[in-house]
This record gives C-alpha cells, structure tokens and sequence, in this order.
C-alpha cells in the first residue's frame, strides 16, 4: 500500500475563488449580518437604554435583564448599574462556547474556511489553541445556562401573578405568551446542546439494566433534538430580541399587553 501520496484538491487560488455556481456567500452573509446587529442592539441597549426593562411593577420582565438578580435578590447597585450587565456573561459564554456557535464564527470571522470548496485568504488553520481552549469551559457554561433557564421559566409564572388591588388573581396576557415561547426556545437550544446529550451518556453505546436502560432512551431523544441544535441556536437568539422589542415597547406605552385569560 503506497503512503505519502497527496492529491492536491483542483481549488481555485485567492479569497473567495471557487467553482461554485450556486451563491455560497448568503448564508454566512447573513449569520454575519444577524450576529453583528444582536451585539450591537444588546450592547446599546444595556448601556444606553436600559430604563425600561419591565412593565406591570415586574410582572414582565425583558429577556435580556433576566435573571433580574438585582430586583430578586435586592441588590444595591450604582444607578448606572443593571441585572444584564451582571449576568449576561453566562448566555454570552454558554453562546460563545457552542459548538454550533465556533463552526459559524470561524466561517464568517474568520474565514477558516470561507466556505467549503472556496479558496480562503490564509491557508494555516492552528486549530482551537491559544485563546481558543476557553471553549473547553461549555460544558460548565451548560449548568450556568440550566440555571439560568429555570429562572426563566420562573418569569413566565410570574407574568401569569396579577395582583387587582388587595386580592391576586392568575391570568394568561400576551407577555406571558412572549416568555412562554422565548423559555421554550431556550429550553430546546439547552436540551439539543451536544454537552447535555454527553450528560446522558454520550461515552457509552449500550444501557443494561432498568435505570441504564431509562438514561438510553433520554439520550436517545436527546439526540434526536441534537439534529436541529442550529435551528434551536438562531430562533431561541432571535426571540430573546423580540421579546425585549415586545417589554420594551409595552413599557414605553406604544403596545399594550392585552390580558387574554383569566382564571
Ligand atoms: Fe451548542 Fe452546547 S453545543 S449550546
């Protein structure tokens, strides 16, 4: 058997150069595009617009400020000071770390590779050294982000307290729709994550016994929401924006939350 032999593939040289007939550049046009604006809306908005994060004295609280720890656990804080600058290094780490989330950033950042069959600008590719080994923290990140999404979960209860008067009542308004599906989103990026399919067995490839058994399944149906974990990455990103537009919005007076049950 001969060893040693390469086979240069037949790539077209400079950036960009490629055979390809179909437009290739779209897709990381618009992850690049998407991702810029989610930085740069998050950015203004915790640093410059951060007045309305809630409405209804807390009832609803905008995704990006939650977990609200500084109204849960009454925290005093600078007045320049809010939840999200507090917190947000969790969604961002547990995001950053996302091994979805390192195979986009190093095809539209850094062009390694510009796409597949498309001549990139550099040819080395040193793999995740350096600053890149921080990555390996994602799985710690995943628990962070488990506690986080309780906390979640916890604000869509909250939106359902009204409180008329002396007397608290239950209710459904189309907030608690709004962080009902933007903690479901989540709970489907968390769970089709590839380090909590691990937590269920992701070194093993068989279960014996009852309890083995029970983990086989989970992580088999685990695995099966593993398969869409990029489509639970982008909408579970977008709702967290509409969701904050929505609170925002109602907050400043220029929608209102209509109450949709009472119970
Ligand atoms: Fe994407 Fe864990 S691999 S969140």
């Amino acid at each position: 058997m001969s060893q040693g032999i390469t086979f240069p593939l037949p790539m077209k040289k400079g950036f960009g150069a490629t055979d390809r007939v179909d437009k290739w550049w779209k897709q990381p046009l618009w992850m690049a595009t998407a991702l810029t604006a989610a930085v740069i809306y998050t950015g203004l908005r915790v640093v410059f617009f951060d007045g309305e994060i809630h409405y209804d004295n807390h009832r609803v609280t905008s995704p990006i400020f939650s977990p609200d720890i500084i109204h849960m656990f009454d925290i005093s804080a600078p007045s320049w000071a809010n939840s999200a600058m507090l917190i947000l290094w969790i969604p961002f780490g547990f995001r950053g770390t996302c091994y979805y989330m390192r195979r986009v950033y190093h095809r539209v950042f850094f062009q390694n590779p510009t796409g597949c069959v498309v001549s990139k600008p550099w040819d080395e590719y040193s793999g995740e050294t350096g600053l890149f080994v921080l990555n390996n923290i994602h799985r710690y990140m995943l628990y962070l982000a488990i506690m986080v999404l309780i906390v979640k979960i916890y604000d869509v209860w909250h939106t359902m307290q009204f409180h008329e008067g002396s007397s608290d009542t239950l209710g459904v308004s189309v907030g608690t729709l709004v962080l009902a599906t933007e903690s479901f989103l989540l709970t489907m990026y968390v769970v089709s994550c590839h380090a909590f399919r691990h937590m269920f067995g992701g070194g093993s490839d068989r279960w014996t016994g009852k309890f083995g058994r029970i983990i086989g399944k989970v992580y088999w149906r685990v695995s099966s929401t593993n398969v869409h974990h990029a489509f639970w990455f982008w909408t579970s990103l977008a709702m967290v924006f509409i969701g904050d537009l929505f609170v925002w919005s109602v907050a400043e007076g220029i929608l209102s939350d209509p109450v949709l049950l009472m119970l």
